[in-house]
């Protein structure tokens, strides 16, 4: 059989783990294997690459994705996805692996029903999508985020600061929420909850009455701008703050041993289904087993915010 590949979307860490996953299991299996360049956008301009065996030496270990990404406008149309369906016909593509996010995977949805053989593979580093506990890049997101932390805190401390870390995460608040955690964030703000500045003052100035000097205030991009929030607690406390948006930061790097597993199971996993004959499924992680959800189902369900790790961190950051 001819399998092809498509990375799209946002790019996460361990996307390469995945192509690489998916082009070995694939030759171990006897098949072979394209990949699409530039996501949809490569698939419309008709843009692939032969993958063999030595394609994907060395890149288990690197961040982004060597196959590149690209936002496809005309693929939210009808027309557009028929030309992608037309395109992979021509190329004689017998199932198509889709490795990017929600919007990636409505993409994947469109093809499927159009009749293309296609399995989907959760990778976003703000783990929104429901089907699995963890996508890829989530890890190594928290990660980086994490230890952006802990050097902010060491000058934090120094300086008696209140610092303000802005997030990625412009629907979900998943990446401040666990690197809030991890971090010792005092409080987080997240998109799916309405915040709340007063109780946000107030747990500043009570712990400065206690003593403590310092504070790191992580929002999710999406819940607020760190800007408004940093004057907001200059402006309500006095204090001296400072503000850091870590940005595309949180997005590179060596993707995490987890996210390196996650990537090679997830991906193997979806070429094995493919070459049974399976479509319209995304691969997942729920507690500790691999499991398949409908595309559909995934794309219009949403997945909630875990706040009761919310919850600890507001707890333990007393
Ligand atoms: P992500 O996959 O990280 O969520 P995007 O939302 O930008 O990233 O989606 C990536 C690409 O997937 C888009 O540029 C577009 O080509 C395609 N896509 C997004 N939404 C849809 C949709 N509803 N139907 C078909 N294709 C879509
Ligand atoms: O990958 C998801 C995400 O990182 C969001 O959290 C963020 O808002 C968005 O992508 C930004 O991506 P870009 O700068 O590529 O549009």
């Amino acid at each position: 059989m001819q399998f092809a590949v498509i990375t799209s979307g946002g790019d996460a860490p361990g996307m390469n783990a995945c192509v690489r996953a998916i082009v070995r299991q694939s030759i171990y299996m006897h098949h072979e294997v394209w990949g699409v360049l530039r996501g949809y956008h490569g698939l419309l301009e008709g843009h692939r690459r032969r993958l063999g065996l030595g394609s994907v030496a060395d890149v288990i270990k690197t961040g982004g994705t060597f196959l590149r990404t690209a936002r496809c406008l005309p693929f939210l149309n009808e027309e557009g996805q028929e030309m992608g369906r037309d395109r992979l016909r021509e190329w004689g593509i017998d199932g198509l692996l889709v490795v990017g996010g929600d919007g990636s995977l409505r993409g994947a949805l469109a093809l499927h029903g159009l009749g293309i053989p296609v399995i989907g593979i959760p990778a976003s580093i703000d783990n929104d999508i429901y089907g699995t506990d963890y996508a890829i890049g989530f890890d190594t997101a928290i990660n980086n985020v994490t230890q952006s932390m802990d050097k902010i805190r060491d000058t934090a401390s120094s300086h008696e600061r209140i610092f303000v870390i802005e997030v990625m995460g412009r629907e979900s608040g998943a990446i401040a929420i666990a690197s809030g955690v991890a971090g010792g964030a005092e409080t987080i703000l997240i998109p799916e909850v309405p915040v709340n500045y007063r109780a946000m003052i107030t747990r500043i100035k009570r712990s400065r009455a206690r003593g403590k000097r310092h504070s790191l205030i992580v929002v999710a991009e999406g819940a607020a701008a760190g800007e408004d929030v940093t004057r907001l607690i200059e402006a309500e406390t006095g204090y001296e703050v400072r503000l850091i948006i870590l940005g595309h930061t949180q997005r590179g790097g060596p993707p995490t041993a987890m996210d390196r597993i996650l990537a090679s199971q997830l991906g193997t996993y979806g070429v094995q289904l493919l070459a049974e004959g399976k479509s319209g499924v995304m691969v997942g992680w729920q507690h500790g087993t691999l499991v398949t959800t409908p595309i559909d189902v995934v794309v219009n369900t949403r997945k909630d915010p875990d706040l009761e790790l919310a919850q600890l961190a507001s707890i333990l950051s007393i």
